[in-house]
């Protein structure tokens, strides 16, 4: 097997030889940028309607929270579409975070229809670099299938525990590697290349929770799901939350 992935890397890598030879000419990033969010779009829905139980139960412990002030201040980072907010409480204050402009369409549709919440503002920004937002400003962060597609997750979970205040909890929910002596982790090495221009710099083979264990929380809770569509090369999903 290890003498086959290099040659089925090989063939992949020559099916989407167009697609590569435009990034390399600069001409794929504004694409992808401006297709995504609709791609996001349809994809949200499917997986919502898969992972409903578990993201109410999650974020049902927003309300939980012992806050200082009258709202929950929320971050929602790399906030996409705003897939998450039908399932905070009423209550909340929400900054959406997000590189890509071009969601703030979709966004102003959710928040249309998420009455309950109050929204903040819309930052298009980097989270490996969220100055425009105060230190200890914020109780809660969320980040959902956001942490595959940064640059530097190590970067960003510090500037997540800039933000949050003292006690302030981030929740999470991300895909990860699959456990590498694994025939799927090959497959995800295999794909990745291609995935990561397709999927706007989606990693498959991430292992995200070692960066949320090492990012200095003071407590850290998670629990593994396994993959939600087997078709895909995306793995397994750890979901939980790290308090500050
Ligand atoms: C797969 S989408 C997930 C969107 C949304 N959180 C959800 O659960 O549907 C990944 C999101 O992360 C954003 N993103 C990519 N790089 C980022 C970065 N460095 N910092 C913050 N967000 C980023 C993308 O623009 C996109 O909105």
């Amino acid at each position: 097997m290890d003498a086959l992935a290099p040659c089925l890397l090989l063939l992949l890598l020559l099916l989407a030889l167009p697609l590569h030879l435009l990034d390399l000419l600069g001409c794929w990033q504004p694409l992808c940028k401006a297709y995504f969010p609709y791609l996001m779009a349809r994809l949200t829905a499917l997986t919502n309607k898969k992972i409903e139980g578990k993201k109410r139960d999650l974020f049902s412990q927003i309300k939980d929270l012992k806050v200082t002030s009258r709202k929950v201040a929320l971050l929602e980072l790399g906030c996409g579409t705003g897939a998450n907010f039908q399932f905070y409480p009423p209550g909340c204050k929400v900054t959406c975070v997000d590189p890509n402009p071009n969601f703030e369409k979709f966004l102003t549709k959710s928040m249309a229809e998420n009455r309950h919440l109050e929204y903040e503002s819309f930052v298009v920004a980097y989270g490996e670099d969220m100055r425009e937002l105060a230190d200890s400003s914020m109780d809660v962060v969320v980040s959902t299938l956001v942490l595959c597609s940064v640059q530097s997750p190590k970067k960003v979970l510090q500037e997540i525990r800039r933000v949050l205040k003292p006690g302030g909890v981030l929740f999470f929910w991300e895909h990860v590697a699959e456990p590498r002596e694994s025939l799927a982790f090959l497959w995800q090495r295999l794909f990745e290349p291609t995935w990561k221009r397709f999927g706007d710099g989606c990693h498959l083979t991430r292992e995200t929770w070692k960066d949320i264990e090492r990012a200095q929380f003071s407590d850290v809770q998670m629990e593994w799901q396994p993959p939600l569509f087997r078709c895909l090369p995306v793995g397994p999903h750890i979901m939980g939350k790290a308090v500050k």
